[in-house]
């Protein structure tokens, strides 16, 4: 078994630059975590605008507790949470991989930690060493697309990558998720990211996935910038969605502290398919900014309900997040992502979370049948169904104005689903 230590930056609000956090100090065996454990540094307790970094196990409500104090994982986690959130999920680790042409997962733990740089998602940095410097490159300019797609499609498909595409190593590690993408900065310094198609999709995924979350704005769900997908040769899509967890643009570019809410729910990802929208909805009340707190509760409502309707069960619990709150020293809703319609001609459907009291069964009765948890009344709750399905069973003519053919319409036609058919009339709707 290796020690390891690494030391954890923080990008503190309203600051341009990082500071040290703390030290972390990782147990490995090869791939395998096996413990962790981390120590504030005291001059980051001291500052007054300092960022938990996990409201699970390393809060800092009772700071003045903390100096010295060696601080471990929820129980059942080799790391902590918020860390785990800062390292590259799968994309990440391939690029990682095909970069340093080692075999899939074979690395440990710090080394992706470490590799994924400084444009990582969030307020967090990792590095070998507090004096180090940090190693952020510059993302790659949105106009070189064409590069960075070549690059991702031959490390989806094992091979190696020439030195002409090699600043992609750059874009690509630095986010979560298993789908190809990229950082990409536009010409007023302000980063996207890049969602590029994959080779096993079934439709034009970039667009389709821009318009669903169109679709969910119109439905009053907050989300973030987009930009129409830039359609490059050969008619490839790539969907540009702003980094939410950064303010501003170039110089002036500041952080916002990201956390998934699997972590928010201190749990291992294999006990993601077990939770419900209702255990993050109370670990919301626990840990969340009390001014928001109802507007974020009726919102991951509508969120749930907005799921059902357009079958989007990849709804885990890294598709949910959190973004620190400075003024509060709490946590909100982070902007809605990754929310993608998925056809199927199953007339019972399951989402990844559990709904309600007849578990992840994908009904609207099954929805409301935990209003309570979200901090609405019944009415309130039929309220909010109402409401997006207005907007929902609208889809088709939203998607065309989006810009989707018909084509592609018929396509993602069947994830979509009718209010009448899956409990609707049971509360009322009809
Ligand atoms: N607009 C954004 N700004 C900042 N971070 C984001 C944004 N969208 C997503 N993220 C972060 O990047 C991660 C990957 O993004 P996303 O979920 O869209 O990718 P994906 O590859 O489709 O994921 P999955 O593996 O769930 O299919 C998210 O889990 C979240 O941590
Ligand atoms: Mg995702």
């Amino acid at each position: 078994m290796i020690s390891r230590e690494l030391a954890i930056f923080a990008y503190l609000p309203d600051e341009v630059s990082e500071v040290p956090a703390g030290l972390l100090s990782l147990s490995e065996e090869g791939a395998i975590s096996i413990g962790a454990s981390f120590v504030y540094g005291s001059r980051y307790l001291a500052r007054p605008n300092a960022i938990e970094i996990d409201p699970v196990s390393l809060s800092l409500r009772e700071k003045h507790e903390l100096v010295g104090t060696e601080l471990y994982p929820a129980p059942g986690l080799p790391y902590f949470g918020a860390i785990r959130d800062a390292a590259p999920d799968a994309w990440g680790r391939r690029v990682i991989e095909a970069k340093r042409k080692v075999p899939l997962n074979s690395l440990p733990e710090s080394e992706y930690l470490l590799a994924a740089g400084s444009n990582r998602v969030g307020a967090l940095d990792v590095r070998l060493d507090i004096n180090l410097p940090s190693t952020q490159g510059m993302p790659s300019d949105v106009h070189s697309l064409e590069y960075l797609i070549e690059a991702a499609q031959r490390i989806e498909e094992g091979l190696p990558i020439p030195t002409r595409l090699e600043a992609f190593f750059d874009a690509g590690t630095a986010l979560g998720g298993a789908r190809p993408k990229a950082t990409v900065i536009d010409d007023q310094g302000k980063l996207w990211m890049a969602k590029f198609p994959s080779k096993s999709d079934g439709y034009n995924i970039p667009l389709v996935e821009t318009s669903t979350l169109r679709l969910a704005q119109l439905a009053g769900i907050r989300i973030p910038e987009l930009k129409d997908p830039i359609i490059l040769a050969k008619g490839i899509n790539v969907m540009l969605i702003e980094r939410f967890d950064r303010v501003g643009a170039a110089k002036t570019m500041t952080r916002k502290h990201f956390i998934s809410a699997l972590t928010l729910l201190g749990c291992p990802e294999a006990d993601s398919p077990r939770k419900n929208y209702a255990d993050i909805a109370d670990a919301m009340r626990k840990y969340g900014a009390a001014p928001m707190l109802a507007a974020n509760l009726k919102e991951l409502f509508s969120r749930m309900v907005f799921n059902i309707l357009v079958t989007n069960d990849d709804d885990h619990l890294r598709n949910h997040g959190m973004l620190w709150v400075p003024q509060h020293q709490a946590w909100e809703l982070s902007p809605l992502y990754d929310v993608v319609p998925k056809p199927t001609h199953a007339t019972e459907r399951f989402l990844h979370l559990g709904i309600g009291q007849q578990g992840r069964l994908a009904t609207l009765d099954n929805a409301l049948s935990c209003y309570a948890r979200f901090g609405l009344t019944r009415d309130g709750a039929i309220e909010v169904i109402k409401q997006v399905w207005s907007i929902v069973r609208e889809w088709k003519g939203c998607f065309e104005e989006f810009g989707v053919s018909g084509s592609e319409i018929d396509k993602i036609s069947s994830a979509f689903r009718h209010a009448r058919d899956i409990g609707g009339k049971k509360i009322g709707l009809f």
